[in-house]
């Protein structure tokens, strides 16, 4: 398609609309009351037939109906673009991001993303808002589970895989779909964890941490980026012009397209930074913004671009980049692209799918503590199943709600595979009153499934307490008292505080939510046909006081380790400073031994690296995965640093008794840190490389930068 030359015959109108989303129900319900937004802004049934994209269709039918109607509308039969949120899978739902982010295995993520493309695009959907790349360090905060933790290096991992999952090789190919990045910037680290607040944050922090997924990401060219609610340095991304255009575009040179989170032109109002829709258009426009998700503001651009404040040339330029997106992805050639009722439906694809669902979900579970052995369980042992979730059928998470979650089965059905001897209740609530207390004593274990329900977590499920629920915990201590040999399993969207159990209980097995195949991959674990590779991406705190917690704090003046109530250090005087569980913990049913670690020399330069290579044996009695990290620490620095940031890592399968190389390369590359002025500093000058398979056992290596600036 000529896309300039169909440029220079729309209207303005026309053009305006090329740069507005709205909700797909206005078509496809015909919802003509909420043809009008915002207060101020009027939009008409046939301005609904402009409107370049849309958002939120799930069915192949829905999408069909919605492009064959706008099409007879549409003056130049421009097709409409259809967006919906595809977060953790679609039909076939994978664990929550934060769940699969634990598997320390990226490749997991392009295979995420490619089933997730592939189901959305026959349900007729040509691009999501995923992968969500921001950092947060606050479990208070109820989209952490979409995130991918607490670490930008492996935020960045992940979110790279993901682009390639969903984009493909090329666009045009019938199941890619286009990606988004969000939420440019800072909205993982709300004030008090509480969603939509403000952020603040110094520009070293913002440059050196939350913009570093960016940086990495935006290299694969992801077809958009979304700005977010929140403001930094006082002002809405979604007007910011200075890390907008100034930072996203110009400096980092991100060409894609830049959409707003929903209805945030319109918000920037309540921000108290625009005093009407005309004002905050013009402002979003003057930032970069290219489309307007739901808020109607832009279709005030027309009156900007009449009075001469929005060149004509430049509104032309954002309308290309839509037009560009849509010929990419050949919908002129075919406006339906690979929407496919009958696919969409079909059973023995999803079967297929839920296999690779599975494989990801083993590797996300994390085992974090196991007394004696206890797991994993031997066939057929005495257990009582009780708690929230042993029938219950509610464990796809918080971005699923597209999906029947009659197509899953319950731990009840699926432990009944590997043990007869099930003792358990319907009843998910904690009542006491049910129990028989014979048959939980005949037990061998008790298996108690606690934590969060999937409606307590995701946007705008922010907690200020994220201890087990008081009911929770007297169940588990009135069981306790019946048998001690506890198994908890935990369900939940967020790092909780569980401190209590992780003291009494025999074993603890955090699942998080799995989607589809949560039962079976749980089941497999307990019972020892999995074992547990998962390790934490993000800190799980003592006490919810300790949050923001992350293991990459910096060092401050007064440092202090493992020491409560000590004057004059930064310490607390009823809790330690250090997590319950750090990040990079988790257990395994083998043993894993590093038998050596040789560097090949220990000077960096601008054309020297240092190879590594790190020898692991599996002395144990169990097949498994093991993870390296790699974590830097610099010395003095002109901008104080990190005590560990974490630059390498890598897992592999090892076999009973066999004895694996991982292989490293440091460059200097791994070295540098931003500015104030977002200049890369590179310092000569002594560094600690610490190795080891997690943050609680790390072996020292010094080396050197040496003309590496
Ligand atoms: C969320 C975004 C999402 C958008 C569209 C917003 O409320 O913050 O992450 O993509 O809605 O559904």
């Amino acid at each position: 398609m000529d896309i300039n030359k169909l440029l220079q015959s729309m209207s303005l109108r026309e053009k305006v609309f090329q740069l507005i989303q709205i909700s797909s129900d206005f078509i496809v319900k015909d919802k003509i009351e909420s043809y009008n937004p915002s207060v101020d802004i009027s939009i008409s049934k046939e301005d609904v037939y402009l409107a370049g994209s849309f958002l939120g269709t799930s069915r192949s039918i829905e999408s069909r109906k919605l492009i064959d109607e706008y099409l007879k509308m549409n003056p130049h039969k421009i097709p409409p673009l259809i967006f919906a949120d595809v977060i953790h899978g679609f039909k076939t739902i994978f664990p929550i991001p934060l769940a699969f982010s634990f598997s320390f295995n990226p490749y997991l993520s392009l295979l995420v993303a490619r089933i997730s493309s592939l189901e959305a695009s026959y349900s007729g959907i040509h691009g999501t808002y995923s992968p969500m790349i921001d950092v947060t360090k606050d479990p208070r905060w109820g989209r952490v589970m979409e995130t991918f933790g607490e670490d930008s290096y492996v935020i960045s991992k992940f979110s790279r895989e993901m682009i390639k999952g969903y984009e493909k090789n090329n666009l045009k190919e019938k199941d890619a779909i286009l990606s988004c990045l969000k939420h440019y910037i800072g909205y993982g680290k709300p004030e008090g964890g509480r969603d939509y607040n403000t952020s603040d944050m110094s520009h070293v922090t913002l440059y050196n941490e939350y913009l570093v997924p960016y940086i990495n990401s935006i290299k694969l060219s992801p077809s958009l980026v979304m700005t977010s609610f929140n403001t930094i340095d006082r002002i809405p991304l979604t007007i910011n012009k200075f890390l907008v255009k100034d930072l996203l575009q110009k400096k980092l040179k991100y060409k894609g397209v830049i959409v707003t989170d929903y209805n945030a032109i319109s918000e920037t109002i309540t921000h108290g930074n625009a005093e009407s829709n005309l004002e905050a258009s013009l402002k979003a426009f003057e930032a970069g913004i290219d489309i307007d998700m739901a808020s109607g503001s832009y279709s005030l651009l027309e009156e900007h671009v009449l009075s001469g404040k929005i060149k004509l040339s430049d509104l032309d330029e954002r309308v290309l980049k839509i037009l560009k997106l849509k010929d990419d992805l050949g919908l002129f050639e075919n406006p339906y692209k690979n929407n496919n009722s009958l696919l969409e439906n079909d059973k023995t694809i999803l079967e297929k799918h839920f296999k690779i669902a599975l494989k990801v979900s083993l590797e996300s579970i994390v085992l974090l503590k196991n007394e004696e052995k206890t797991l994993p369980l031997k066939q057929n042992a005495k257990i009582s199943l009780l708690g929230m979730y042993q029938k219950s059928l509610d464990f796809n998470g918080a971005w699923s709600y597209k999906q029947d979650i009659n197509d899953n089965i319950s731990l009840y059905d699926t432990i009944s595979k590997f043990t007869n001897n099930i003792y358990t209740l319907d009843d998910e609530l904690f009542n006491t009153n049910l129990i028989d207390i014979d048959k939980i004593k005949e037990s061998d274990y008790v298996v108690l499934t606690l934590g969060e329900r999937r409606s307590e977590t995701g946007e705008a499920k922010s907690k200020t307490n994220i201890s087990l629920k008081k009911e929770q915990i007297e169940y588990f201590d009135y069981l306790r008292e019946i048998n001690e040999n506890i198994i908890v399993i935990i369900y939940a969207g967020r790092p909780l505080d569980l401190s209590y159990i992780s003291k009494y209980a025999k074993a603890i097995l955090l699942t998080m939510f799995l989607g589809s195949t949560h039962s079976t991959s749980t089941s497999m674990t307990l019972f020892g046909k999995n074992n547990p590779s998962g390790k934490l991406t993000i800190s799980f705190p003592r006490n919810v006081g300790q949050i923001p917690l992350s293991y990459n704090s910096l060092n401050t003046g007064r440092p202090a380790f493992d020491i409560i109530n000590k004057e004059y250090v930064s310490n607390y005087q009823d809790e330690f400073n250090s997590p319950l569980y750090p990040f990079t913990f988790g257990l395994s049913y083998t043993n894993f031994i590093i038998t050596n670690i040789s560097l090949d020399n220990n000077v960096i330069s601008k054309n020297k690296s240092i190879n590594i290579k790190v020898s692991v044996l599996n002395s144990g009695t169990f097949v498994g995965k093991e993870t390296i990290f790699i974590f830097l620490s610099h010395g003095s620095s002109l901008i104080s640093q990190p005590t560990l940031k974490l630059i390498k890592f890598e897992k592999k399968n090892i076999k009973v008794g066999e004895r694996k190389d991982f292989i490293f390369k440091i460059t200097r590359e791994d070295l540098f840190y931003y500015n104030i002025l977002f200049k890369k500093v590179y310092e000569n000058k002594e560094y600690v490389l610490n190795i080891g398979s997690n943050i609680n056992s790390l072996e020292k290596y010094k080396i050197k930068g040496e003309n590496i600036s």
